[in-house]
């Protein structure tokens, strides 16, 4: 098998996944999706309320944000993996509304086994963590962004990491002052991956 045919075969058994309790209220499995040999993994935390009705990654309000940082750091989207932590979508109903909650450290554990299956056969020259889930699921403990943010570091499975923000984190950021700082950081990390990888 080809490595886009391993992972599309991979994906078609994630559809399948109740390895934890979230698949029962999530519409669909969120797979990563991208170029087979990146040199460049992107992993964020879960999908969200568009990208579980869609069944993509990172194609809503934070998919937007990611792609303009993506754009304005010199990396094409077609040339990455981008994937998440978790792939199913954790929310509260209130209302008609689905409010997202965070995956926790169980539902981020049970979820690395297809982490694992992705990082394997991409086999990524360096993986970005899009926050702080992400970088737990990477790294088997909770960090903090600010401290660890826009650095090489080794993960386990010979893995070399770089943290980052969460573009939903930009996202919510009141002052448009302090938000296209918080984006141009975003950028300044991931132009770092971009020279590494
Ligand atoms: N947030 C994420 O972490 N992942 C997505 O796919 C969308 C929003």
């Amino acid at each position: 098998m080809t490595g886009p045919e391993a992972l599309a075969a991979l994906a078609r058994d994630a559809a399948n996944c109740i390895r934890c309790p979230l698949y029962r209220d999530a519409t669909q499995t969120v797979f990563g999706e991208g170029a087979a040999d990146a040199p460049l993994m992107l992993v964020g935390e879960q999908p969200g309320d568009q990208e579980d009705r869609k069944g993509h990654p990172f194609v809503g309000p934070a998919g937007g944000v990611l792609d303009r940082a993506l754009e304005a750091a010199g990396i094409a989207r077609g040339a990455v993996y981008v994937t998440n932590a978790v792939k199913h979508f954790k929310f509260e109903r209130r209302g008609k509304r689905r409010l997202h909650k965070g995956p926790n450290a169980g539902e981020i554990a049970a979820c690395r086994w297809w982490l694992d299956r992705e990082l394997a056969l991409v086999r990524p020259s360096l993986v970005v963590a899009l926050g702080a889930s992400a970088a737990h699921a990477l790294l088997g403990r909770a960090v903090t962004i600010s401290r660890t943010r826009g650095r090489v570091m080794e993960a386990s499975g010979d893995v070399r990491l770089l943290v980052t923000t969460h573009p939903s984190a930009i996202l919510r950021v009141p002052d448009a002052e302090a938000r296209a700082k918080a984006f141009d950081a975003l950028v300044a990390d991931l132009v770092v991956a971009r020279e590494v990888a």
